[in-house]
């Protein structure tokens, strides 16, 4: 009896309906992504994880969301991931071409019809700036704000963990990490807060439609003093190394790091330097009733082994 695997229009629409209610996070194998799939799924949320390698995202299988292979390199997996969603992550990775990937992703999106995108955009995002890592950010923003669908964009100061994720075999090996900043104070932000503004804004769109949010901590510091924490966290005299833009830029190159993105990093050096990144933002607060977190390396240097 071949009907009884047919599916009714109406059990379609009761299933799309069911469907409909699955929160897309992509990038859900990175920093902030991970803590956002964590935290929806904590909070009872269906998930479906958008992830390049779906092996790494075994244990968030086994928690209960729905991975998928998405890679924003490959175009059979854009459109399908995003079909039956209502509202969806989007992280665009650190890579030269970044705005268009974040394009592609906001067409994939409108084109499954969905509602809400909590969009991870970065401070000072700005599609009319000089610096392209600021305009890049800018325009992805601007494709979302112009898509006709929901959106919060996240805009966040420096992670905390960026120490960590760029000098900690620096500071293992050689006891300092190195920057241009001067002793200008720079408001980091907990990634942590920034999953959790936008799981909030995810669980509620209503509320935080259309609304853009620069994520900060309430307390800016210099280089000195996060050196100053990571050597109580750590045990052990950890220190700050100040050195010139331009001996900055040719570290950056005898690491191999490739020219777009010395200049991604001088740049922002630069903005530290100015002191344009030491003002405090009232959004993490006012959109999760709490104050942020303090900068507290302590975990970081235990998991990170510095
Ligand atoms: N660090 C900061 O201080 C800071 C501040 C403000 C804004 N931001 C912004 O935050 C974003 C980075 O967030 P994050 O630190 O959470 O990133 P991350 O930890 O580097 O994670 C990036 C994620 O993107 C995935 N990915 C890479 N290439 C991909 C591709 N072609 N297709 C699909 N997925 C891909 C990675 O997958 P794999 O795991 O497979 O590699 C990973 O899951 C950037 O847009 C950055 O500009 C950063």
């Amino acid at each position: 009896m071949h009907y009884v695997h047919l599916k009714t229009p109406a059990m379609k629409r009761l299933e799309r309906t069911e469907d409909m209610t699955k929160i897309l996070v992509t990038g859900a194998t990175g920093n902030v992504s991970r803590q956002v799939a964590d935290i929806l799924l904590e909070r009872g949320a269906s998930v479906r994880a958008g992830v390049r390698d779906p092996r790494r995202a075994a244990d968030l299988a086994a928690r209960g969301a729905e991975v998928v292979r998405y890679d924003h390199d490959d175009e059979s997996t854009l459109d399908a991931t995003y079909e039956g969603v209502e509202r969806a992550f989007i992280l665009v990775p650190f890579v030269p071409d970044f705005a268009e990937l974040g394009a592609r992703a906001v067409e994939s999106a409108k084109k499954a019809g969905v509602h809400f995108v909590a969009k991870l955009s970065a401070a000072g995002a700005d599609s009319t700036s000089d610096f392209w890592l600021a305009k890049n950010h800018g325009q992805s923003d601007r494709g979302v704000e112009d898509s006709g669908m929901a959106y919060t964009i996240l805009r966040p100061s420096f992670f905390q963990d960026n120490v960590f994720t760029y000098a900690g075999d620096v500071i293992r090996a050689t006891g300092t990490f190195y920057g241009a900043a001067g002793d200008q104070r720079v408001v980091f932000v907990s990634s942590k807060d920034v999953a959790d503004v936008a799981a909030t804004a995810l669980l509620d769109p209503e509320t935080h439609a259309n609304q853009t949010y620069d994520l900060t901590g309430d307390e800016a510091l210099t280089n000195d003093e996060v050196a100053g924490l990571l050597s109580e966290a750590a045990g052990r005299t950890i220190t700050y190394t100040n050195v010139t833009l331009d001996r900055y830029a040719a570290m950056l190159r005898e690491n191999g790091t490739q020219p777009l993105f010395v200049d991604a990093f001088c740049g922002l050096e630069s903005i530290k330097a100015n002191g344009w990144a030491a003002t405090p933002s009232p959004h993490v607060e006012r959109v999760l009733g709490r104050a942020p977190e303090p900068v507290t390396p302590t975990s970081s240097c235990a998991t990170r082994n510095v």
